[in-house]
């Protein structure tokens, strides 16, 4: 069922949740551009916790070391059930990864299918995985980038919503590279957020 009336280019009632592990400079795009971010999940603690508190929305920590840490034992399914029960007592629409360290499983998907969102510091489907940017740097690529992405079960591969390149310098160190292309993403990532919803993710995740 479709929600309130709302104008193509508003962003009333509907409701995000992001998702943090780091430093939260993204987060504090998003909520710098007037996204309604109603929720701030990190898996660890992080600085994207305290930006939440800052910014008086509603911080909540799912911690993966109660969940088995980050090695063999870490029960993910379990730990992914923990942040859909966050994520649902919130009333989130949309959900939008800005640094997550983990891999959320079959339950997210359950859940908010297709509405599960991730920006990744590569041009996908080139350099999937956690050291995007140094695998970039290591295979001497004069253009790198970042990806806009609806997230599935699959590690960065689900359908790209948009791209931006980066030209990479000869004297670029991998921490440099990556400040860069942060700068583009969050340009990008508000502004695709902002087209998605307008698109059709309404309050209860319906779509128009
Ligand atoms: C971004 O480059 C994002 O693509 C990657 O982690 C970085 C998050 O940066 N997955 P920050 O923690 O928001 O500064």
């Amino acid at each position: 069922m479709a929600g309130p009336l709302r104008r193509a280019d508003s962003v009333t009632g509907v409701r995000l949740g992001v998702l943090v592990s780091g430093t939260g400079t993204i987060l504090e795009a998003l909520l710098a551009e007037g996204l309604p971010v109603v929720v701030v999940v990190a898996d660890r603690p992080c600085r994207g916790l305290d930006i939440a508190a800052e910014h008086g929305v509603a911080a909540e920590l799912v911690d993966r070391r109660t969940f088995g840490g980050f090695g063999d034992a870490f029960e993910r399914d379990t730990f992914t059930r923990g942040v859909v029960e966050v994520l649902g007592r919130h009333d989130v629409d949309l959900v939008v990864m800005a640094g997550f360290g983990t891999v959320l499983t079959r339950p997210a998907h359950d859940a908010y299918g297709g509405r599960i969102l991730n920006t990744h510091p590569a041009l996908l489907p080139a350099f999937p995985g956690w050291h995007a940017v140094e695998d970039a740097l290591a295979a001497g690529v004069a253009v790198t980038g970042c990806t806009v992405h609806v997230a599935t079960l699959d590690m960065d591969a689900g359908p790209v919503l948009a791209q931006e390149e980066v030209a990479v310098r000869p004297d670029d160190t991998a921490a440099t590279l990556h400040e860069r292309i942060k700068e583009v993403e969050r340009r990008l990532y508000p502004a695709t957020i902002r087209r998605v919803i307008a698109a059709g993710v309404g309050p209860g995740g319906s779509t128009r």
